[in-house]
């Protein structure tokens, strides 16, 4: 059988581990021997009020269970303290998961600016807040593994959730950032795309459907993401219900126009339809950063081969 990932020795913020994701996060890795700072302030779903009971009613059950932990009443958007504390109580920072979150769906139309605001605050800045203060400590040790939580609706859009899936885009955006600037200094970043029974989603999906979706079949990926063993950086990843999947981008093959005065609106309607053309007998490609689309190069060879920022050959397969 495969050995057992451990997690000895390893010191884990978990932002909004009160519930949830972030608790199952929690119990495992303090089952897997890490020590764990269960950061969550105790709001409700759409980030009213506070309490510390969620925190601590995690930390016991750690605690009742033999592994180790503290509680930490902070919001996210003061991340320096919650680092603080960490770094107080257990001397390093080994593993980050940007977890904490909250909704306020409601229509573009209807949406207020503190609704946009506290959801972009929350998600976005309390990410940055604490993967900010950890990120010199990480550096200095030369290590780290940072998870930010995206969502399908970051990826994809949704109706009602403007503001949440701007800031789930985001997080991509800024864990894939990191992965290229931690590289270096064994920092890993990945996002994931998550889907479970929480709080969250009681409402929006029937009960037969929940009760296969449990937060604890969230954790084996977060974990592996986060070990010592793991190099992958810059990934996506949606699960969900036991099933985990890759994402990345996709290009069609495109069209290279003459740049001269023929390149006007009316020509890129004439051929729009090709622009678009995810179909075109596969001729696609799967660009993995901005030097992936060779715009030069496409002058010359406007299909077949290009290089990535590897130097490796990217085919249109
Ligand atoms: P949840 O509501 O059970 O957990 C979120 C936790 O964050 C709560 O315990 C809350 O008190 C805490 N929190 C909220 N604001 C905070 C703040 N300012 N500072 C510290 N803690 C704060 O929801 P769930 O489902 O466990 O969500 C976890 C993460 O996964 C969220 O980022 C969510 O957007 C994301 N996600 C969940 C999905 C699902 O299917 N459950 C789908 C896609 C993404």
């Amino acid at each position: 059988s495969t050995p057992e990932l451990r997690f000895d020795n390893r010191v884990v913020i978990v932002s909004g581990a009160g519930g949830g994701l972030g608790k199952a996060y929690s119990l495992f890795f303090a089952s897997r021997g890490a020590k764990v700072v269960v950061n969550d302030l105790g709001s409700g779903l759409k980030g009213e009020g506070s309490s510390a009971s969620a925190a601590d009613l995690v930390v016991d059950e750690i605690k009742k269970a033999g592994g180790e932990a503290i509680a930490d009443y902070n919001n996210v958007l003061e991340g320096e303290k919650i680092v603080e504390k960490a770094m107080k109580a257990y001397g390093r920072i080994d593993i980050i998961i940007n977890n904490a979150g909250i909704l306020r769906d409601k229509s573009f139309k209807s949406m207020t600016d503190k609704d946009w605001d506290d959801v972009m605050n929350v998600h976005l800045h309390g990410a940055y807040k604490i993967t900010k203060a950890a990120w010199p400590i990480m550096r200095k040790q030369k290590y780290g593994r940072v998870i930010m939580t995206s969502s399908a609706a970051g990826i994809y859009g949704n109706f009602g959730q403007a503001n949440y899936a701007a800031a789930k885009q985001a997080l991509i955006g800024f864990s894939n950032s990191l992965a290229y600037e931690g590289f270096k200094y064994n920092i890993l970043s990945n996002a994931i795309a998550p889907l479970a029974a929480s709080r969250m989603t009681a409402t929006v999906m029937p009960k037969e459907i929940l009760e296969a979706l449990k937060p604890e079949f969230i954790a084996p990926l977060v974990a592996f993401l986060t070990h010592e063993k793991c190099k992958q950086t810059g990934g996506l990843f949606e699960i969900g219900a036991g099933k985990i999947t890759a994402h990345r981008w996709q290009g069609t093959e495109g069209v290279v126009f003459k740049a001269d005065e023929s390149f006007t609106p009316a020509a890129v309607k004439a051929r729009f339809d090709e622009i678009d053309n995810f179909d075109n007998n596969g001729r696609v490609y799967y660009p993995a950063s901005m030097k992936d689309n060779d715009w030069l190069g496409k002058l010359e060879e406007a299909k077949g081969l290009s290089t990535n920022a590897k130097g490796e050959e990217l085919r249109f397969d």
